[in-house]
């Protein structure tokens, strides 16, 4: 088995965000959480923060300290998705009140005194959301670039082009300065965009197995799907929702389960048309470096196989 992997998970939870630290919560053998940093996205900070205490809580996983990040993008106001996530950010089974507390340390600061702390090269950052904690803490702490191991992101889009607009996904487009930061930083980047997730479409099949499996977090997951894939559903009229952020956790689990290619890939902060648009050089036809690799495909039917065998392992 491979090393275990030390992680800091980025989030906005939503219920995609929720999967995907339930599937890390999940799998202590492989990746070690060193902490869960939260970020204002899909629904303001407040939420985001409430869901991620929410979360952990259910995973039993007290040993995973929550740091509340940024509020708001870098230069722009913010952008928030309850259409797509609720009112609460995390619609679907009553959760009740947190019972685990925030650390008193802001996320930004947990970030740089971790990869500080950490041996160079051994911290991967999973993020899950707008990249607004990320470039801040590049930005207080340029030192600690070298120092990251990879950071592998859920965002952007090439051949599925926008979901918020025709141009941009969400994560992008809610704070593009801060991921331009990030693509030009000069950090290993893996990139799951919207071509990898829009094929990672939830079935009937699979929630029904979830709901089988007579556990709350089998319910609480099931409830998050039905929730959350109804916008898409309506949208695209597929069968089932993409669940975008667990692509992140299990490309991490099982990188070998997906395709993509080492690409250049730059992002549109100058145009309101095209703002957040990541430019990404797929047919290399520029000769502008290569600076991510850009995840294009993934084998769906083993992804849910592995997510249902993570879960399930929970109570
Ligand atoms: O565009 C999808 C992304 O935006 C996901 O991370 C989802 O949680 C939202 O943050
Ligand atoms: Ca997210």
């Amino acid at each position: 088995m491979a090393a275990k992997q030390k992680i800091i998970i980025d989030t906005d939870p939503g219920q995609d965000d929720a999967v995907a630290i339930l599937l890390a919560l999940a799998s202590p053998e492989e990746l070690d959480v060193l902490g869960i940093t939260v970020v204002a996205g899909n629904v303001p900070l407040a939420l985001t923060l409430r869901n991620a205490l929410l979360i952990t809580g259910i995973s039993g996983r007290t040993d995973v300290p929550v740091f509340a990040g940024c509020d708001r993008p870098l230069k722009r106001e913010g952008v928030t998705a309850e259409e797509v996530h609720g009112a609460t950010g995390l619609d679907g089974i009553d959760l009740g009140d947190p019972v685990l507390r925030a650390e008193t340390t802001h996320a930004v600061d947990f970030i740089i005194e971790t990869l500080r702390r950490e041996e160079p090269g051994t911290v991967t950052l999973c993020t899950l959301g707008p990249l607004t904690n990320i470039a801040t803490a590049f930005n207080r702490a340029p030192d600690i670039i070298a120092r990251v191991k990879r950071i592998v992101l859920m965002g952007g889009a090439y051949f599925e082009v926008g979901n918020v607009t025709p141009a941009a996904e969400f994560n992008i487009y809610v704070d593009p300065e801060a991921a331009d930061i990030v693509f030009r930083s000069g950090a290993d980047l893996v990139v799951l965009p919207l071509d990898v997730t829009h094929k990672a479409l939830t079935s009937r099949a699979w929630i029904d197995g979830l709901r089988a499996l007579g556990t709350h977090a089998g319910e609480a997951v099931a409830s998050w799907t039905d929730f959350f894939e109804r916008f898409d559903t309506q949208k695209y009229g597929s069968e089932g929702a993409p669940l975008h952020d667990p692509c992140v956790i299990a490309w991490m689990l099982r990188p070998d389960l997906f395709q993509g290619r080492h690409i250049n890939v730059e992002i549109e902060t100058g145009s309101e048309l095209t703002l957040g648009m990541t430019v990404a050089d797929w047919w290399g036809v520029t000769k502008r470096e290569p600076n991510a690799l850009f995840i294009g495909s993934l084998d769906r039917d083993a992804f849910y196989a592995l997510l249902t065998e993570r879960i399930a392992r929970l109570k």
